[in-house]
């Protein structure tokens, strides 16, 4: 069989936290990542730049020969998934798939919750989309959700200034912010997939009773649930066990950071998009 991976995209590095779990539930596939960290970060930008972005990043998977390309991006999920679903992939080629983060965690968000509150913390594309609200109303119309914008925290987690002073005051500022809305919040969503190198500095603000929910293993425990429901779709993807990383910027920067992320030394791979 040649190689067709399964495509996880991500703005930047972010990405690399979901396809860790998805690589450790799922270890016999192939994967090809691809981090756009040249036009990194996507939260701020407006809908249409970001669905250009996100359908050009897919595109060169679909080309790489991906079947099946995974959206580990919160932004690009909320901004870009529905309408590649809808619009591009029945023109682009019907048999390919793309999945996001949103739906599966929205799925599971209200099974975390004793008091019913939660609060989703994500950049201000995902907060202004009003996705999480509106899947989550689906899912558990009884839960009550509040949102907060965090612009500043990509920019820390590029930047590997998630453990400095600088974190520190932007992380209280919106763990505050949030959690002023209403004192029942018993979970927080970390609904940005940058946001799991922040956990930590989180911790410092945050009461012993919240607990703090990292997407990673909800979309790894979906999407092992997708290939089991979709066999057609499973069998398009090689399992060779390899895994590549592309990214759109310097290949030496993404080597040296990527780590964090991915637990391991990374070689990456230029593209041009
Ligand atoms: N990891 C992306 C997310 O989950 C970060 C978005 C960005 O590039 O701002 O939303």
């Amino acid at each position: 069989m040649s190689s067709a991976p399964i495509g996880i995209f991500d703005s930047g590095f972010g990405g690399l936290t979901v396809m860790k779990d998805i690589v450790s539930e799922l270890p016999q596939y192939d994967y090809l990542y691809l981090g756009d960290n040249a036009r990194s970060p996507y939260g701020t930008r407006s809908f249409e730049t970001i669905y250009h972005y996100t359908l050009e990043c897919v595109k060169y998977l679909f080309d790489q020969n991906c079947h099946l390309v995974i959206l580990a991006c919160n932004t690009a999920s909320a901004k870009a998934l529905r309408t590649i679903q809808q619009k591009d992939l029945p023109t682009i080629n019907p048999n390919r798939r793309v999945l996001g983060v949103i739906r599966p965690t929205a799925e599971v968000i209200g099974n975390y919750s004793q008091t019913g509150h939660v609060g989703i913390l994500g950049t201000s594309g995902t907060v202004n989309s009003q996705s999480y609200v509106m899947e989550i109303k689906k899912q558990f119309p009884e839960l009550t959700v509040y949102q907060e914008a965090c612009p500043m925290w990509v920019p820390l987690v590029e930047n590997q200034e998630f453990d400095s002073d600088g974190a520190d005051y932007f992380v209280k500022q919106h763990i505050d912010n949030i959690l002023s809305q209403s004192k029942e919040i018993d979970t927080l969503l970390l609904a940005c997939t940058h946001y799991p190198l922040l956990i930590d500095k989180m911790k410092q603000f945050v009461r012993d009773d919240i607990t703090i929910l990292s997407q990673g293993e909800i979309v790894a425990q979906s999407l092992a649930d997708y290939l089991n429901r979709h066999p057609e779709i499973a069998e398009n993807c090689s399992q060779n066990r390899t895994r590549r990383f592309l990214t759109t910027d310097s290949t030496e920067d993404f080597d040296a950071h990527a780590n964090v992320f991915w637990g391991n030394n990374i070689t990456s791979e230029f593209i041009e998009l």
